[in-house]
């Protein structure tokens, strides 16, 4: 009977998260969310008791102590995957690079800071309550949705400007797991940051024609790292990638702290 947190259950990639690993009635799934009744009213159709949602928010520790509290009661005190999932992708510096952004630097300072309270200091607040009860699970994996955009070589390489705070806030993330890996490993404890792909969760949907053409010349800079790729997946397909990439991977197999895509590569596209 294995049990998961996943974190950010109410939309994108962790609502197919929610989705895929619910449909297993063996699985105790606790899930996540900013807005419980939401979420709530969302799934309830659904008709799976073995969900539980909890209120968190990445930017508050203390409501991360109180979720593994109550995760560790639902749970009798154990977890074995913790699917941080959770993270903030901000629009206003999708598309230009770091100097354009920087003339208006109050607003550049806001996202820096809020990328980097939110994608790598609240994950970290994050994994430290759960380790507890991570550590009495018996599968021991703890996973974390990356970005190959965060792939500092590739982002040189093809001059991938775009996105420059989130990119430099999931660069760091990939450094929180490789620190939690090296002080956890003897403990038996797999920490992974794994790329989706690119995964249509409605960030496009709303954009500018000006910025709808900043995405195509990315989109340029994307085949030519992949000629060919096939563009954005919809969440449900790059879940069931990311699971079988993290099911298989093991530290027996060298894989701790890796950073790898939803091929389980390098290889982003
Ligand atoms: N989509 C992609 O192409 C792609 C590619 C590579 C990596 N990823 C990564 O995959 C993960 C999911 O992406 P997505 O596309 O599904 O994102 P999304 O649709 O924007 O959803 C983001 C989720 O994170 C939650 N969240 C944001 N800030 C939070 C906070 N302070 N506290 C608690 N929850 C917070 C949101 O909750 P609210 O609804 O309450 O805001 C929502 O549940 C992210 O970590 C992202 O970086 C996505």
């Amino acid at each position: 009977m294995p049990s998961y947190v996943i974190t950010g259950v109410n939309r994108g990639i962790g609502y197919a998260f929610l989705q895929n690993l619910s449909s297993n009635p063996a699985n105790t799934i606790v899930g996540l969310v900013r807005n419980v009744a939401d979420t709530e009213a969302k799934i309830a159709e659904w008709k799976t008791p073995n969900i539980h949602l909890l209120p968190f928010d990445l930017r508050d520790p203390e409501s991360l102590q109180k979720a593994a509290a109550a995760t560790s009661k639902i749970t009798s005190g154990s977890l074995d995957w913790l699917i941080a999932n959770a993270g903030l992708i901000p629009e206003w510096s999708s598309y230009d690079p770091l100097s354009v952004l920087g003339r208006d630097a109050a607003r550049l300072t806001q996202e820096l800071n809020e990328c980097f309270s939110t994608n790598v200091v609240g994950q970290v607040h994050l994994f430290n309550a759960f380790m507890p009860l991570i550590l009495k699970g018996e599968v021991k994996k703890v996973l974390t949705l990356s970005s190959g955009l965060a792939d500092t070589e590739v982002a040189a390489k093809y001059k991938l400007y775009e996105g420059a705070p989130y990119s430099i806030s999931k660069a760091a993330m990939n450094m929180v797991t490789s620190k939690y890996q090296a002080e956890f490993a003897d403990k038996g404890v797999l920490f992974l940051g794994i790329c989706p792909g690119p995964v249509n969760t409605g960030q496009y949907e709303h954009i500018t024609e000006e910025d709808r053409k900043k995405l195509m010349h990315r989109a340029e800079k994307f085949e030519a790292y992949a000629p060919g790729n096939k563009g954005l997946s919809e969440p449900d397909d790059a879940v069931k990638d990311v699971l079988r990439v993290a099911e298989n991977a093991s530290l027996a197999n060298g894989d701790g702290g890796a950073y790898l895509s939803h091929f389980g590569t390098k290889r982003w596209l």
